[in-house]
């Protein structure tokens, strides 16, 4: 009976890069805590990733590394469904059909869209235009109550519940309406320029710490992070270089704002700065000995993506059904 209520969970990272301290602080944590209260499907979102053009060699071996990072940050494969997103081939099929009932004006508003498209000027490709759609997909195939994302990836979610209750509008109750879960970090912002979101297409590197650096690296980037001409530590309005240290440094230690305030009372920037940095630092030590001893193991990361695979496509399949014939196609 217990099982029965517990809620379904579905998210996905895009192999881009090594995670940052924002995917893991604003999302892939959360997805390891929150595997023990719900029915948990994560994935690597691979397609996605082609929206950028890829070096096909480099691109194999990071899709596999990521996957591994999913793992060595605790999300654990006997709780949940650990999966790649082209080995799933639902999502690219369910992807088609959403694209068909997703507006284009709908698409037009997308801000992702428009950043990238100016990130990316000589590559505009369809599949950037369409992308929300096949996040709609990813998300639907698995019926989720909670999507746990960054607020980034809000106005996305957004879109897949207008999609989601369109279709059920004109075909029938299909698609459980998901619903954003918004970590209290949802934006860890740049340490070079606290006003841009910590990202791995930051042309500064020491704006961005990445969940392998080393922690030599680690401490070195947040000495130099960006502040404020004042002194004193605390959480205020205009200080978002200080309000982004503070709240990076209450993730990993689990203290408030006004605990932080006062252990750094009359202490300065300085110590604040070094103690962030150590604090993280050995924070991410377990992920990083992880990730090394997973990607000596191939074997079984093998196992386990193919397994996640299996189980994936299996409740995938069971939405994709119900659409084709839904939306009226022939049954093959
Ligand atoms: P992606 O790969 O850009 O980021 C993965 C997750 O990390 C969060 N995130 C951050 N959180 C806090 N501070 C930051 N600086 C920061 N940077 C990134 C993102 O919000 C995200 O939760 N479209 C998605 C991947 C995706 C997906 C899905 C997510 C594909 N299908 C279905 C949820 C459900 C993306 O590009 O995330």
């Amino acid at each position: 009976m217990e099982e029965q209520k517990k809620k379904v969970i579905l998210s996905g990272i895009q192999p881009t890069g090594v995670f940052t301290l924002g995917n893991y602080l604003g999302a892939v944590r959360n997805w390891a805590q929150m595997q023990e209260d719900f029915h948990s499907a994560y994935m690597i979102a691979d397609l996605h990733a082609l929206t950028v053009r890829q070096e096909p060699a480099d691109f194999r071996k990071r899709i596999l590394s990521c996957y591994a990072l999913l793992l060595a940050c605790g999300v654990d494969p006997d709780k949940s469904v650990v999966f790649i997103q082209s080995h799933v081939p639902a999502h690219a099929q369910l992807g088609w059909v959403l694209a068909c009932n997703t507006q284009f004006g709908e698409l037009s508003r997308m801000t992702q869209f428009k950043d990238k498209a100016a990130q990316h000027a000589d590559n505009i490709n369809a599949g950037l235009f369409t992308y929300p759609a096949l996040m709609a997909a990813d998300i639907l195939l698995y019926q989720a109550d909670l999507v746990p994302v960054g607020v980034d990836q809000k106005q996305h979610l957004e879109l897949t519940r207008d999609v989601a209750s369109r279709f059920n509008g004109i075909y029938g109750n299909t698609f459980t309406l998901p619903e954003p879960y918004i970590a209290k970090e949802a934006k860890i912002m740049s340490l070079a320029d606290p006003l841009k979101k910590m990202s791995k297409s930051d042309p500064n590197p020491n704006g961005c710490i990445t969940i392998l650096d080393e922690p030599g690296t680690i401490v070195r980037k947040f000495k130099r992070a960006v502040t404020d001409s004042e002194t004193e530590v605390c959480y205020r309005e205009g200080k978002d270089g200080i309000n982004n240290l503070m709240t990076i440094y209450a993730a990993v230690t689990g203290l408030s704002m006004d605990q932080i305030t006062a252990d750094f009372a009359g202490r300065g920037y300085g110590d604040f700065k070094a103690a962030v940095g150590e604090v993280v630092a050995e924070h991410l030590r377990p992920v990083r000995e992880r990730y090394a001893d997973l990607m000596n193991n191939k074997d079984y990361l093998t196992e386990c993506y193919r397994k996640g695979a299996e189980q994936a496509a299996r409740i995938a399949h069971r939405t994709l059904e119900k659409v084709y014939k839904k939306v009226g196609l022939l049954p093959a």
